[in-house]
This record gives structure tokens, sequence and C-alpha cells, in this order.
């Protein structure tokens, strides 16, 4: 049995969304209501709501609450201007496929709907809401299969993680960090090693926050630490979430994911990335096409309202990087774990939707 997680970063509220406000964690918990599309695309854009399932659920919702702006009761013009609201999510960030994934099953919604303008708008509410329930019973099977494959000995585990893969980047629960509350909840699991995520610190904040809500002992390092810790023979696997999985396996994550992967290898620490299916996206034969998202270079040079660096430097500021698929173990998914090679034939096997 899983233990949910009792932290939900979307909520519909009867007639909006309730987002945390994840830009505001730890120090505060505050809530922003989002009752119009183009504020839900705006918090998707500024990292209100972040991480590559969530952003998923909030866009869902983002198209609902476009629909229901949309003055008119003729099919074609609403279709038209929903495709205008699916555009404004979409250009929000670049990198996580669930974003696009879940803007397109809503828009063949309405397309196969073949009801009034009002019908299918309530069908696009109903749609969002369930997008949002696979992903709380997807990340909670994920969890539990990452069990299957996180090594026996030591009988109890140190994990490394990136970024925030958790409750706050999902639905709930989470990924990566779901299977570590999976373990945590077995006995399994004697310490997470967060990493502070450079320069967003979402490992610092987001995940630490997260694994004291649930008494799940935590340490956090910087991420230039963890080559360190492995060298050290303090970390047991490294555990680490998806915004895009090419289907040969190459898979897109958080920066500093990479040099993680690399580091594994040398000193033979499994390397395991946890994800949703709706994160691999087939139409990507490799990584090497994945758009990878550049954000303000403020986000290196300041903190707060300090300035680090001195004026004339350049920033470069890539906030994912693509890991190859032969860095990585396994990608634990809610039907199981797979190699990365093997991820194609695997989803061709089952029949998994492309
Ligand atoms: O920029 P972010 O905070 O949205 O990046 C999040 C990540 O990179 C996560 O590791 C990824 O989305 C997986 S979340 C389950």
């Amino acid at each position: 049995m899983t233990k949910e997680s009792q932290i939900y970063p979307v909520v519909w509220d009867g007639d909006k969304v309730v987002l945390i406000d994840q830009t505001k964690l730890p120090n505060q918990y505050e809530v922003v209501e989002i009752s119009r599309s183009a504020d839900m695309a705006e918090a998707i854009q500024t990292m209100i709501v972040r991480g590559a399932p969530a952003i998923g659920v909030a866009a869902a919702y983002g198209m609902y609450l476009g629909a229901r702006e949309i003055k008119t009761s003729e099919r074609e013009e609403f279709l038209s201007k929903l495709e205008k609201v699916a555009q404004t999510l979409r250009n929000t960030r670049p990198t996580a496929v669930n974003l696009f994934w879940a803007i397109a099953r809503m828009v063949k919604t309405a397309y196969e709907n073949i009801g009034t303008v009002e019908e299918i708008t309530a069908i696009l509410l109903e749609t969002a809401k369930q997008i949002q329930l696979e992903d709380l019973e997807t990340c909670q099977k994920i969890g539990d299969n990452g069990l299957e494959v996180l090594p026996t000995s030591p009988t109890k585990l140190t994990i490394l993680t990136h970024c925030n893969t958790g409750a706050l980047a999902t639905a709930g629960y989470g990924t990566a960090l779901g299977v570590i509350r999976s373990a945590w909840r077995e006995e399994r699991l004697i310490r997470v090693y967060a990493d502070e995520t450079r320069p967003r610190l979402q490992g610092a904040k987001l995940t630490a926050w997260e694994c004291v809500q649930d008494g799940i002992p935590v340490t956090v390092i910087t991420d230039s630490m963890a080559a360190h810790c492995m060298q050290q023979g303090m970390i047991d696997a490294v555990i680490v979430g998806a915004d895009r999985i090419a289907a040969n396996g190459d898979t897109a994550n958080k920066i500093g994911t990479y040099a993680l992967a690399v580091v594994a290898k040398y000193h033979n620490v499994p390397f395991f990335v946890a994800a949703p299916l709706s994160t691999v996206d087939f139409e990507l034969a490799n990584g090497s096409k994945i758009p990878i998202e550049e954000r303000h270079p403020s986000e290196i040079y300041q903190i707060g309202n300090t300035v680090l660096s001195p004026t004339g430097v350049e920033f470069y500021n890539p906030a994912f990087d693509v890991t190859p698929g032969e860095l990585i173990s396994a990608i634990i998914t809610e039907r199981g774990a797979v190699k990365p090679s093997e991820l194609m034939g695997y989803c061709e096997s089952r029949e998994i939707e492309k």
C-alpha cells in the first residue's frame, strides 16, 4: 500500500486552480489562485509551478480555463481560439514534453467531441482532472516499481537525488522522490542526499522541504560535492527524474544530471531515471534534438538582491542537459523498469500509445 504524500501543487477548487507558489518555499507557504489561462501560462513560465508532470497538469487546467473564456457557440471558431490558448501555453517552457503531451491530449479531446461548445468545455475540465488523477496514480506505481530495481545490498540505502522530483513536481507523490518515499516506507532507506541544484536550488529548497514534511532524513550538498560523496562510497544509488526521454533512452533532466551520471558510472554506482511514460518523446530517435531551455542569466549572477559577479561578464544558463542512455542503469516507469536501449521495444510489446 502506498502512503500518499499530502502535498498537492495543483488543486482544482470548484471554479479556479490553486497552486502552491514554489518560488516562495521553503520560507513561506503561499498559494496562488488562477482563474485565467494567461495567468496559468505566466505561472508555468515563472516557475510558480514547475516539474515536468506538474506543468503538464497545470497546462491541462490552463486549457480548460482558456476554453471557458472563449465567447462563442460556434464550434469552428471555438476550436480555432482554443488553438491560440494551446499555443500560449506551449510557449511557456520548451523542454518538458509532458507540457506538450497534456496540451495535445486536451486539444484532441476537444476535436473528438461532437457536442456543443458548452459540452466540450465541460469535457475539458473532466479531462484535466483525469490527467491529474492519472499522474498521481502513475507516480505511486513508479515509486513502488522502483523498489524492484534498487540495490538489495546494503539492506538500507543512501540515495542521491538531483533537483526536485517530488510531490511538488507532479500531481503528488513524485517520480524519483516517489521511489525514495516508497523506499523510506519499506524501511530500505537510511538517508537522501539532495544536490542543492544550482542555479534555482530546487534541491536545497523544495526536495529538502518535502523530506522534512515526510520525516525522511535528508542531507543537502552543493552540486560539486556529489563526486566526492560517490568516491567516498557514501552513495548506494542515484535516482533522478526526467523532462523528456528520447526513444533510445537519452534523457533530458535538470542541468547537472549528466555530470552525475558520468561520475556514477566511474564509481559503479547505479544511476536510475524515474519518469512516467508521458515523458517519453517517441518522435525523437535520440536526445540530440531535445530543445534545451535557456533561462535568464540573473539566475546565475544574483541571489536575492545580491549581485555575485562583476559587470562585463557573460553568462550561459541552460536549464537542462541530456544524459546518454548508456549511462542509465534503468528507466523506472509506471509499467515497470526498463533498460534505456530496450525502451522502444518494451513500449511496442505492451502496446503503449506513442
Ligand atoms: O526547471 P524545473 O524545476 O521545472 O526542472 C524540474 C526537473 O528537472 C525535474 O527533475 C523533472 O521535471 C522531473 S519532475 C518529476
